[in-house]
């Protein structure tokens, strides 16, 4: 949405790429934003479907994800060229405008109130124009975040995803070799990651949320509400859990967004199952006290990532933390 320049190349480096065309496509392949795959090629990424004969199961059940949706290109019924957003929450439409830039739409579809509002971060029906390869790089980086493997450039400096949406070789690395001998060339998983190093990892692309750019940590900010690593990190859950929390102990990898509040409660109940409340909680999903929903604008909101005890009027703010006692 706010992309910034949240593109893990130094910003002068950027804008010294970007302003000499010749390099232009080399900026592109920095682009793919797992740091393993940096060096990695188109050729080195094999695409989802070529896992399909031997992962049947996992590749079945990821196409089913918002991941896997998370840009297409528009239905005729929508708006511009790009659709982003698999419309869990909304969709906004990009429109290439000429060889030099392209338009974030100024109305996105929202689903909850199944219609059209004027686009986050944004102040009217207009729209923004972005060049496509200004210093901030915010269109290419859009692109970089909603798809798999290294962008590229068509006809008129048309930006081209390798792979739409967030497909296997965002998590497990460019997988060809993988492909045509699985046993000599082994693929990562990111379970191998420390719960640290997995919030890095996810927060490559879950912290989106800045104007500006900046690394912004300031958990009182509503603007924050998706940042969903850093808050995590601030909950006592994570600090004094030895390593046990990760976004993995909720989050199964290959499968949707579990809207079901409680469906969570046994996850909490691995370590907190003979927690004994003075209140009144049963029937209640742990979650909708402790992870409260934030909403960010009228049409938006996330679960507060920094489990804590929150009053029923603050969900940004926790009444209560292990810091402050
Ligand atoms: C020809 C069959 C085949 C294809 C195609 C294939 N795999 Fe595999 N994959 C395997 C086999 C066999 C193993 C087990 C290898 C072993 O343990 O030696 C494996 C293991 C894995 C693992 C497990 C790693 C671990 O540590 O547990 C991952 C992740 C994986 N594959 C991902 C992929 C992805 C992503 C693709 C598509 C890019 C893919 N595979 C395509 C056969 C295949
Ligand atoms: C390459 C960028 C990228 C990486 C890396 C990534 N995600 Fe995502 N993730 C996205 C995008 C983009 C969406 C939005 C999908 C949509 O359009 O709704 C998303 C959506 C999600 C959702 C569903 C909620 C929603 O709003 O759609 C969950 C849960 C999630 N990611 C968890 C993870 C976890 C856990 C990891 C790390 C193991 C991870 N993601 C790594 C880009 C990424
Ligand atoms: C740093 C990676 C990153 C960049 C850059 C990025 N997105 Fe996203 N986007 C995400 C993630 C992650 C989500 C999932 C939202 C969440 O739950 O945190 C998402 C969600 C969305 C959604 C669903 C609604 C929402 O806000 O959750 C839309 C629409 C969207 N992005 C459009 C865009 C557009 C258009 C751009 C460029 C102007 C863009 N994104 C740039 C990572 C990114
Ligand atoms: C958001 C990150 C992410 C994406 C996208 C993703 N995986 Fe995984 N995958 C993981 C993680 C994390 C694990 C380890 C899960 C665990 O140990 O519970 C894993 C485990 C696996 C394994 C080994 C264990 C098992 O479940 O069999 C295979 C095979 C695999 N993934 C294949 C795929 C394929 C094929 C795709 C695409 C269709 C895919 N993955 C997409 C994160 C991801
Ligand atoms: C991996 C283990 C683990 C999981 C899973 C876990 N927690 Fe915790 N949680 C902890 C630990 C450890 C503490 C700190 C307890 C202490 O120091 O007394 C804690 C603290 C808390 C606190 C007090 C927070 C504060 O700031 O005072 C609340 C509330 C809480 N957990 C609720 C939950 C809920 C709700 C879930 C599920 C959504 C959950 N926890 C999942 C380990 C976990
Ligand atoms: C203790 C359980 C738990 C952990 C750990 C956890 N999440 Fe979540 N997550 C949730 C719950 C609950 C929701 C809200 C589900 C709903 O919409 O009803 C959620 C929602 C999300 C969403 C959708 C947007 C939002 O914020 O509501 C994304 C994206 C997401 N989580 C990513 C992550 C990432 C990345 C990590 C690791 C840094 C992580 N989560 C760790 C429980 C967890
Ligand atoms: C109706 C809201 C509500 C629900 C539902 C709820 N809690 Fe709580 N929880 C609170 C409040 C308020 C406190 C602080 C007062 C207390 O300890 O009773 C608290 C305290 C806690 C604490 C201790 C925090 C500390 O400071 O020591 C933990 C752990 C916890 N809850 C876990 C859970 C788990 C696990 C669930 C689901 C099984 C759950 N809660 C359901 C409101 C709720």
């Amino acid at each position: 949405m706010k992309p910034g320049k949240r593109s893990g190349i130094a910003p002068d480096l950027l804008s010294f790429m970007m302003g000499c065309p010749k390099m232009r496509l080399a900026a592109l392949s920095v682009f793919c934003l797992i740091p393993a795959a940096l060096a990695a090629g188109p050729a080195d990424y094999a695409g989802a479907e070529a896992c399909r004969p031997c992962h049947a199961a996992n590749f079945t059940s990821q196409s089913n994800t918002s991941h896997a949706h998370a840009l297409a290109p528009s239905s005729p019924s929508q708006r511009g060229d790009w659709a982003f957003g698999a419309g869990l929450q909304a969709i906004t439409f990009v429109t290439k405008v000429d060889r030099e830039s392209y338009r974030e739409d100024g109305l996105t579809w929202y689903r909850s109130i199944d219609g059209y509002g004027i686009t986050p971060g944004q102040h009217d029906e207009k729209g923004v124009g972005f060049r496509t390869f200004d210093p901030a790089a915010r269109i290419l980086t859009c692109f970089a975040c909603h798809s798999t493997g290294p962008l590229s450039l068509g006809k008129e400096d048309a930006v081209i995803p390798h792979e739409l949406g967030v497909r296997c070789e965002v998590c497990h690395g460019p997988g060809a070799a993988h492909v045509g001998d699985p046993t000599h060339n082994p693929l990562r998983t990111p379970a191998q990651l420390t719960a640290a190093a997995m919030n890095r990892f996810c927060g490559q692309c879950h912290r989106t949320d800045s104007e500006t750019g900046e690394e912004i940590t300031d958990l009182r900010d509503p603007r924050n509400a998706r940042d969903q690593t850093l808050r995590l990190a601030a909950s006592a859950c994570f600090l004094r859990g030895n390593g046990r929390l990760n976004c993995l102990t909720c989050h199964p990898p290959h499968q949707e967004l579990d809207q079901n509040a409680a469906s969570y409660d046994g996850r909490c109940q691995t370590c907190h199952a003979n927690k004994v409340h003075r209140q009144q909680v049963a029937g209640l999903a742990c979650v909708s006290c402790h992870m409260p929903q934030i909403p960010d604008g009228p049409n938006l909101s996330f679960a507060n990532h920094r489990i804590a005890v929150y009053s029923p009027g603050n969900p940004l703010l926790p009444a209560t933390t292990h810091a402050a006692r």
